[in-house]
């Protein structure tokens, strides 16, 4: 290792910018097709469990919307689209007047969000707004959005695990740039950092959705794969570093830039991703589908290289430095053209998964409400406690005392009363009076003997 800064590996995974023959606007149609595969369970989703009435009441007839990691555009745009057809059918279908709809669009700070905003449909039906961050932290105020929307950007790591990047500096990972046909302590700190960055990600969802809002998140996931035996997943980053280790070996970069680098990059096995969500107390899952995979097929070898470009050019600049990517990308599609293989996406054992969930109602309020009995209880408690700390001696000598007054006054009517009652009551409060005389000696002895304290000063002063 050269020096500590080798180590940093960029927190920035933002697709190519602009419009330029290697963007991710012109070079994401595999993502677009993703889209088109869920828009009618999408649209299902909002159909179904949007309550339009509720929202009209409780927001002035406003609809806020946010499309997390949006990217650069167009694909946005078309889930967009999908999203507010379906909530103009439905207010249509009700006879209510279609509600205003503000979209939020989020992605990290450093995405190309001028070609977006250059975009955005002339004649859209909606406000726009641009929201930077990431959003495994929270970006939006508590309760205001409605409905979120994310695609194909949920494999994206907050950051590579620790494991990889601490002051080993990737040696764990040597000679690969991905988790697949690697040592299984690679795949493990993949897999705990997904699952570290998924509930982050519903925990700050949870609080931005209203009581129940919708989030509907499509995304690339692992169905039923051994990764030991099925070992076609990843062979497109498992080509790409052997091209990264012949620059190497050429002199054309660092070898311990290559040793570093790893695509911050998971796929979930769905039984994980459902594990997570079954447990999750703040959502409750409304649909989930394994779609078919035939978004992934590509036409050509040229675009397979160009879709897996835009998505990682600015990755390994950052990493790298300018100037390597064009050299790298030929190596690439040299390879590819050796293994076309890598293509098939039947081999590939990857799918799409649509999950639509949304936002517990009652359990938050049964929390909060909980919580708030919870605390009421105690305060309660405490102050019956309090009360009882004071005037436990007092209170049990003036009640001693009272009922001494009511049998100096009604006892020797007894022989003469016809009453049952009376005669019961006078019973009782003979029963009484013994017991409180002692009780009364109870407590007074156990206060003296129990402690040396202020407990002492309270009997005294009541005596
Ligand atoms: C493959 S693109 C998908 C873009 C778009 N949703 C689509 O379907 O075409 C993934 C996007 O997620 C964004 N992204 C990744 N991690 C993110 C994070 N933590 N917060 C916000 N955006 C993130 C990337 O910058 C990128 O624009």
């Amino acid at each position: 290792m050269e020096n500590e800064s080798d180590c940093v590996f960029p927190k920035s995974y933002v697709m190519k910018g602009g419009e330029g023959p290697h963007s991710y606007a012109q070079n994401s149609t595999g993502q677009k097709s993703a889209i088109e595969a869920a828009k009618h369970h999408l649209q299902n989703a909002v159909t179904k469990k949007f309550d339009f009435k509720a929202i009209s009441a409780s927001s002035n007839n406003l609809i806020c919307i946010a499309d997390l990691g949006c990217s650069t555009g167009p694909n946005t745009f078309i889930a967009i689209q999908n999203i507010t057809e379906a909530i103009q059918l439905k207010c249509q279908s009700q006879n209510q007047s279609a509600p205003e709809v503000l979209v939020f669009f989020n992605d990290q700070a450093s995405n190309d969000f001028n070609t977006l905003f250059q975009n955005l449909p002339p004649n859209r039906n909606y406000f726009a707004a641009g929201i930077p961050g990431s959003f495994y932290g929270r970006l939006f105020p508590k309760q205001s959005l409605h409905l979120v929307h994310t695609s194909a950007a949920l494999s994206w790591l907050s950051e590579l695990p620790k494991e990889l990047t601490d002051r080993s500096c990737g040696a764990l990972n040597k000679g690969r740039i991905f988790y697949t046909n690697a040592p299984s302590e690679v795949y493990d700190a993949y897999q705990r950092q997904f699952k570290m960055d998924w509930e982050a990600f519903l925990q700050a969802r949870a609080q931005e959705l209203v009581d129940n809002g919708i989030m509907a998140c499509l995304m690339n996931v692992v169905n039923d794969i051994d990764f030991k035996v099925d070992l076609y997943l990843g062979k497109d980053f498992e080509l790409l570093a052997s091209c990264l280790t012949d620059m190497a070996k050429s002199g054309l970069i660092q070898e311990e830039k290559v040793n570093t680098f790893n695509v911050p990059v998971f796929y979930p096995h769905v039984k994980d991703l459902m594990k997570v969500l079954e447990t999750n107390e703040d959502f409750s899952i409304e649909q989930s589908e394994v779609l078919d995979n035939n978004c992934f097929v590509v036409p050509n070898i040229e675009s397979f290289v160009s879709r897996l470009r835009a998505v990682l050019e600015v990755l390994i600049e950052n990493h790298f430095g300018v100037g390597i990517v064009d050299e790298l990308f030929e190596r690439f599609t040299d390879k590819v053209r050796e293994f076309p293989e890598i293509m098939d996406v039947p081999k590939l054992k990857f799918h799409l998964f649509f999950v639509v969930l949304t936002r517990k109602f009652i359990v938050a309020l049964l929390k909060a409400k909980s919580k708030e009995v919870r605390e009421m209880v105690t305060i309660i408690l405490e102050r019956v406690e309090h009360i009882w700390d004071i005037w436990n001696v007092r209170g049990a000598i003036m009640f001693s005392f009272l009922v001494q007054v009511f049998l100096v006054l009604f006892a020797p009517f007894r022989p003469r009363l016809d009453s049952l009652l009376l005669q019961f009551l006078i019973w009782t409060a003979y029963m009484l009076a013994n017991w409180a005389a002692n009780f009364t000696v109870g407590l007074i002895t156990n206060n003296a003997g129990g402690n040396n304290n202020g407990g002492n000063k309270k009997i005294l002063r009541a005596l």
